[in-house]
């Protein structure tokens, strides 16, 4: 990452946390700014990573959890190269929707491959390509309500991922995850109270930029 000026910003959380509709919010935001954005999300924003996401959620297969941890590795590498790094490099920010904290909470965590975890930061290291994000923005909501957006959305006709219909203790798992790595790591993941309604959420996001990055407006 040398020479780049680090502009990527990751959004966190458990499925259902609504992330994505305050990814794509903040990135109107800034643009309206007359800043460059990309946006982007993992798994599956490459032509190869779409193939990757299909092997991995579409539920055809059901990868050990080696192998899982892998692809979703797999995925990233190829991710960072052909798309977040020349990103930065032009000069964008760069607003990912899931990351290495996604990792650390779906793989690491909930998966339980801790006993892994030595050479698991290797390899997080290594599929990164020395990219890491500037900040990130986890989206704390508790495990119920996510689980009663997600049912909403199958009702509304969204089909659920292999990962979605996983039990409660799994998403249980991840929350926990990521709140250990707010409380690890306070100053690179700041915290957002996604249980409130969209607005007052995307309120929360707009001060934290304000704030971090001294955005006027
Ligand atoms: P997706 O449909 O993109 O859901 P969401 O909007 O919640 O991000 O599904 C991505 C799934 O992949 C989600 O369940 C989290 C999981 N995931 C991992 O398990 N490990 C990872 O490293 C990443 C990036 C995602």
């Amino acid at each position: 990452m040398s020479g780049i000026l680090n502009k990527l910003i990751t959004f966190e959380g458990v499925d259902g946390c609504g992330k994505s509709t305050q990814l794509s919010r903040a990135a109107a935001w800034l643009r309206g700014l007359d800043k460059e954005v990309v946006t982007t999300f993992e798994p599956g924003d490459t032509p190869l990573g779409k193939e990757i996401r299909k092997l991995l959620l579409a539920g055809d297969f059901v990868p050990v959890p080696e192998a899982e941890l892998l692809l979703f590795l797999a995925d990233r590498a190829q991710h960072v190269r052909e798309l977040i790094q020349p990103a930065l490099k032009s000069g964008a920010w760069v607003l990912c929707d899931r990351y290495s904290d996604s990792t650390l909470a779906y793989q690491l965590a909930a998966r339980k491959l801790g006993d892994g975890a030595a050479n698991l930061q290797e390899m997080l290291d290594f599929a990164e390509c020395g990219v890491r994000p500037v900040l990130t923005l986890w989206f704390d909501v508790p495990v119920d309500e996510a689980m009663r957006r997600m049912k909403k959305r199958a009702k509304a006709g969204e089909t659920a991922t292999r990962l979605d219909d996983e039990a409660v203790s799994f998403h249980e798992r991840v929350s926990a995850a990521f709140k250990q790595q707010y409380h690890d790591e306070p100053e690179q993941m700041l915290r957002i109270d996604a249980a409130q309604g969209m607005d007052a959420v995307e309120k929360q996001v707009k001060r934290v930029l304000k704030h971090r990055f001294g955005m006027s407006a």
